[in-house]
């Protein structure tokens, strides 16, 4: 498994250190003897990783280079506390052009990630656009955890992606891709069916899953038991132990696994187990000798993510008992309700509506601290609710009325969560100080490109600007 590089500052200006970052064309062979055009950050496929510090001020300099004519921007996913008008959405890069992003990192110890978020996000990202945003402070510095990046801390994406016969990239190609892309390829970091070696002791890896409409359901081969430590936005209150993680587009996990007691040259499978699925989440359909049928690597089918080879000694720190009590908005401070519903029979929209730059759909007031409630209104597919510029509590989850568990990572804070048929998911977040147009939206990648999407306003009461941005975003 190829370990993504981190990205070094090319300078510093008066105490704010300086990233470039730029989009650009590559060639990437994905299965053995074919290769096809990519995309990637400062490299023909995915990114490097950003590593930022909790007080750090920065500038990203970001440069469009994807010919072609095509239109890219970068959006900070999981980024507080920052304003709206640093972030991708309000930023379009053309071909050609620049965007230089500055802010000062204002949050916990989180593993973020970014990637463009313009009217064909799903083809972009699919194509390779994606990368980590590790966020380290004083906790993630001193806790007792593996932190030695590419040693035993490891940055995992994991996406799923289609070929012609001849090895190109098929996008949206299938007959049952009417409004999400399922890959029958499992990659992860970019390559098919990888082994990574690892010590014989604690790992840390740092899931992410990037896959345009896939979700799934990790855990290894033997069943062993594994804790989780933190979930979108940083660390949980307390490992948890678990056997499996599920995991639907843009969440992330970090975990420990123990190694230790595996023979000096154990191999063990990185796996999605088998689990339920919705009518309208199958597929892909594959043709096998000619005929359509469902992939063996079907949402919802078990199969193998990736082999980890145990390779030299390693240290076991043991697992802590304790990690960071997550910064909780408080729930008694919050004076605002309001509900949004997800709706995919005919266009996927969210309230009945599709995305409009110029609408407003909710005026949140700076600071405010609001409960969102989520419901998804489809009976056949569980759609992941997106919400920019806050890290929520998940209060509770419902189906038809009854309360249902929260998954266990949702005992740390979430900017992504998976709303199945028929539930409701309540959230509790709070609206940072900045100011500006923010959006919230699914984010099935090819749901989004279809504006299943709206905007939220961060503004103090009468300060509403008389026109949004007229530009941006692209639509
Ligand atoms: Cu990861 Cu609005 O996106
Ligand atoms: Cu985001
Ligand atoms: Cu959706």
């Amino acid at each position: 498994m190829p370990i993504l590089p981190i990205l070094k500052p090319t300078g510093t200006t008066e105490g704010v250190t300086i990233y470039e970052l730029a989009a650009r064309k590559g060639t990437t062979s994905f299965l053995p003897g074919t290769s096809d055009e990519t995309y990637g950050y400062n490299g023909k496929l995915l990114g490097p990783t950003i590593r930022l510090r909790r007080g750090e001020e920065v500038e990203i300099r970001i440069h469009n280079e994807l010919d072609g004519g095509q239109v890219t921007n970068v959006h900070w996913h999981g980024m507080r506390r920052i304003a709206a008008s640093a972030d991708g959405p309000n930023n379009d890069i053309p071909p050609g052009g620049n965007f230089t992003s500055r802010f000062t990192v204002n949050q916990p110890a989180a593993t973020l990630w970014y990637h463009p978020h313009w009217a064909n996000t799903g083809f972009q990202i699919y194509k390779g656009l994606a990368a980590f945003l590790y966020i380290e402070d004083e906790h993630s510095d001193t806790l007792a955890l593996p932190r030695e990046y590419g040693v035993n801390d490891f940055p995992v994406i994991v996406q799923d992606k289609s070929f012609y016969p001849d090895g190109r990239l098929a996008y949206m190609t299938h007959p049952d891709e009417e409004d999400r892309m399922l890959g029958d390829h499992i990659f992860v970091n970019g390559v098919f069916n990888p082994y990574l070696e690892v010590p014989r002791g604690m790992v840390r890896l740092r899931l992410l899953n990037v896959s345009n409409a896939r979700r799934y359901d990790f855990a290894f081969e033997d069943g062993r038991t594994f804790h989780l430590i933190a979930s979108d936005g940083g660390f949980l209150p307390a490992p948890a132990a678990v056997t499996s993680v599920s995991l639907g587009g843009a969440e992330r996990v970090e975990l420990l696994v123990d190694f230790s007691r595996d023979a000096p040259d154990a191999r063990v499978k990185l796996v999605s187990r088998a689990f339920e699925t919705w009518p309208n989440e199958r597929g892909p359909i594959v043709l096998v000798d000619g005929r359509p049928e469902l992939s063996p690597n079907a949402v919802g089918n078990p199969f193998a993510v990736m082999e980890l080879r145990v390779a030299r000694p390693g240290s076991s720190a043991g697992i802590p008992r304790q990690l960071v009590e997550p910064d909780w908005p408080r729930e008694s401070a919050a004076r605002v309700t309001r509900t949004f519903r997800l709706n995919d029979t005919g266009k996927p929209t969210i309230n009945g509506l599709r995305l409009d730059m110029k609408r407003i759909d909710a005026d949140v007031k700076p600071g405010a601290t609001e409960i969102w409630a989520v419901i998804n209104e489809d009976e056949n597919f569980p759609h992941t609710f997106h919400v920019h510029g806050i890290q929520a509590r998940v209060m509770d989850r419902t189906i038809g009325g009854m309360p249902v568990p929260l998954f266990p990572m949702e005992a740390g804070p979430k900017d992504t969560v998976l709303v199945r048929p028929g539930e409701t998911v309540r959230l509790l977040g709070h609206f940072d100080e900045l100011t500006g147009l923010y959006m919230f939206h699914c984010h099935v990648l090819e749901h989004e490109d279809l504006g299943m999407m709206g905007t939220f306003l961060v503004a103090p009461p009468g300060q509403r600007p008389a026109d949004p941005p007229a530009h941006g975003h692209g639509r």
